[in-house]
């Protein structure tokens, strides 16, 4: 199937009808939807302290078990970068249709909270969230706060990179249930199984969808890289927002070439 070309005006139209059509729509989400937030893609360089390591490095159950603080503190400074940037308009245009299509089910690879942020409902979280922690020995939850252990770390010395040299020789705090696990971020590290409940909510929602719309994901990641499969596979027109050629676009029904924070209000307002 050859998509349509993004500089199609014809596209645009098309994929509006698709949307004001579609009865039980799903949103896939990847973190190019964050992007214009602020929030660096996987794809994009690390930057500052972190510019010598890649996710790769440090999102494993390895690298937490050789270097706990190290993998711990560039989580805490994750999370402590997602709360100070705001959701876009990309995330904003994808609340408002799931406001007026209740039915719209948004899952996403993202770890951050900015769909939930801009008022949307998030089906799954298929690689896990950046606010939530768990014992890496007994799984119990865990609650932890962490803005105030960033805060914390830079007291020591506020709003420079030596308040996050600090963060990077915290370390992570004992499991209060077992108190012999180390709590640790609760997602999906590589090698890591996905969550159970979550990746099973997916697989149901694509392969029940009548319309799939893919927003910033470069699809090579599995198994989310599968799941727009899923919706082919069960005759739903499955559309591509964004800027660059992935893994998937020659798979589309349609291909939008552009920034989420623009498409998606042309196609949704
Ligand atoms: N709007 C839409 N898409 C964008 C934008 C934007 N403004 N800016 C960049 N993109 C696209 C890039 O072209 C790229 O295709 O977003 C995609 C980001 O790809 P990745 O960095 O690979 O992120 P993602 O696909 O979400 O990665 C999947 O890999 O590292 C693991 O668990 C991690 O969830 C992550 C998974």
């Amino acid at each position: 199937m050859s998509p349509t070309q993004p500089s199609d005006p014809a596209a645009l139209g098309a994929v509006r009808r698709l949307i004001l059509e579609a009865e039980r729509p799903v949103v896939l989400t990847g973190a190019g939807v964050s992007a214009e937030s602020g929030v660096p893609t996987f794809r994009d360089a690390q930057t500052g302290l972190w510019e010598r390591y890649s996710p790769e490095q440090l999102a494993t159950a390895e690298a937490f078990a050789a270097d706990p603080s190290l993998v711990w503190s560039w989580y805490l400074w994750r999370a402590r970068m997602v709360r100070a940037v705001e959701p876009n308009a990309g995330h904003r245009a994808l609340a408002a249709w799931q406001a007026r299509t209740p039915a719209l089910r948004i899952v996403t690879q993202n770890v951050d909270d900015l769909h939930e942020r801009a008022g949307a409902d998030v089906l799954s979280h298929l690689h896990g969230s950046l606010f939530a922690f768990r014992c890496a020995e007994c799984d119990t939850p865990a609650d932890v706060d962490p803005s105030a252990v960033v805060a914390l770390a830079e007291s020591a010395a506020p709003g420079s990179e030596a308040g996050l040299e600090a963060l990077m020789h915290l370390e992570p705090p004992l499991c209060a249930a077992c108190r012999r696990g180390r709590v640790r971020p609760d997602i999906v590290w590589f090698g890591e199984l996905l969550p159970e409940r979550a990746w099973g909510d997916a697989q149901a929602a694509l392969e029940e969808c009548d319309l799939c719309v893919v927003v910033g994901t470069s699809g090579v990641v599995q198994p989310a890289a599968s799941l727009p499969f899923l919706a082919l596979g069960a005759g739903a027109p499955v559309v591509e927002v964004n800027p660059d050629r992935t893994a998937l676009s020659d798979a589309m029904t349609h291909v939008l070439r552009g920034p989420a924070g623009t498409v998606l209000p042309a196609l949704l307002g």
